[in-house]
């Protein structure tokens, strides 16, 4: 038999169809149910781009309006969940925390085992409801602050920054933060999506895929990166400590978290809209030292590697200057991709697989346990 095709990492192999997103390398484009991504960015806000994920349209306003009403009525931290993370440790990681939450809230939810097309999306839309006051009560409670509770005046971005800081900032802010929540929707198999799916073939619940899906992300090559993005920025410190800080860790080969990408090898598709996200947030901080600091490392390391900078690298500093605490960067992750993977849950249920690939065995070859008399 010829020898098996081994492809570590499922690098370059196809598994399935989606008709959710399309992602294209070679002109760096990105498409949600064949919209351009920055246009969605430019025209719509976050709550949109989930009905379009879900339903596969853009809502009119009857849709939009129905749609905001069921996520406004969803949006109060439920008391079992509130009591399950003020059982957890401040010191516990935002990651361990949200999945957690999303654990108790599944386990809450009576019909979490129908996992009918009509109940999966009702319990995404009240998972993509819920996860705001998840995230935002636990950076709040670390900081050894009082729970805010949702306003129903406000929309999904603007409330999600009211529950975390207790008020409304700028419009401009509200946008951007918007911005960052359409970007981070959705990106095809990756591997949090992938894994989602995986749970999914099992025949397994929604709640089971999305709290295995947030274990993916959690990790500094995933959705961890844009966290680790804002620690290499505290480790280098200014702009003029760029070149030295690169030579040592370009001779240690150490990875830069923010930068490459396992499709994208000419850069990010997303990474342009969320850099002028970015830059009005500069502005209106007034930050230069974190324009000077993001521009300085970038192009020195494009420069130095030919390797790209992907979200990650301006959402870090961008939901810093926001005022997120580090670790809460990648539970804004979670309840924007919450809608992405949700998607991809119903769409595999439907056509499902079980997913179970090989493996070629290399460990000692057959031997016998020895005969030990008297047993
Ligand atoms: N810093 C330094 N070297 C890098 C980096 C980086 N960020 N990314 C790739 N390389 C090098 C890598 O060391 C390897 O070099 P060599 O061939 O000499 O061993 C080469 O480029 C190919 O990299 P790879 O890791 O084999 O390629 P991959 O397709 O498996 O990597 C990646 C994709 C995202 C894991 C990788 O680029 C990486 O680790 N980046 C840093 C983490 C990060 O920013 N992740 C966020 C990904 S995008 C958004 C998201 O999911 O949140």
């Amino acid at each position: 038999a010829p020898a098996p095709d081994i492809r570590k990492g499922l690098t370059g192999v196809v598994v399935d169809t989606t008709a959710i997103s399309k992602v294209n390398p070679d002109t760096n484009s990105l498409l949600y149910r064949g919209y351009p991504v920055q246009e969605l960015a430019a025209a719509k806000r976050f709550e949109e781009v989930a009905y379009l994920l879900w339903h596969g349209e853009l809502p009119d306003a009857a849709q939009l309006a129905a749609f905001r009403a069921g996520e406004r009525a969803g949006r109060a931290l439920q008391p079992n969940v509130r009591t399950a993370i003020d059982l957890l440790p401040t010191t516990a990681h935002p990651m361990d925390v949200v999945r957690t939450a999303v654990s108790v809230f599944g386990a809450s939810d009576p019909t979490a085992d129908d996992s009918s097309p009509e109940a999966n999306l009702a319990k995404a839309k009240a998972l993509f409801a819920a996860l705001p006051a998840m995230v935002a009560y636990d950076q709040r409670r670390r900081r050894g602050q009082v729970v805010v509770p949702p306003r129903d005046d406000l929309g999904y971005s603007a409330n999600f920054l009211y529950m975390t800081f207790g008020e409304v900032p700028d419009q401009l802010v509200v946008d951007a933060f918007d911005v960052s929540m359409i970007l981070y929707a959705e990106h095809s198999f990756n591997a949090s999506t992938f894994t989602a799916r995986v749970i999914t073939s099992t025949l397994s619940d929604l709640y089971s895929a999305v709290v295995g899906a947030i274990g993916a992300l959690k990790g500094p090559l995933h959705g961890g990166a844009n966290e680790a993005v804002m620690h290499l920025f505290e480790e280098i410190g200014s702009a003029e400590n760029v070149t030295p800080w690169l030579d040592g860790a370009l001779a240690e080969r150490r990875k830069i978290m923010g930068f490459g990408h396992r499709v994208y090898k000419s850069g990010d598709s997303r990474v342009p809209t969320m850099k002028s996200a970015l830059d009005t947030l500069i502005a209106h901080y007034d930050r230069p030292d974190v324009a000077a600091l993001y521009d300085a490392l970038a192009t020195e390391f494009v420069a130095r590697t030919g390797i790209h900078p992907n979200l990650d690298y301006p959402s870090g500093p961008a939901y810093h200057l926001m005022g997120f605490d580090t670790p809460t960067f990648t539970p804004l992750f979670v309840a924007s991709r919450v809608t992405g993977w949700t998607a991809h849950i119903i769409e595999q249920a439907a056509a499902n697989a079980l997913i179970r690939p090989l493996s070629v065995y290399d460990g000692v070859e057959e031997r016998h346990v020895p005969v030990v008399v008297g047993r």
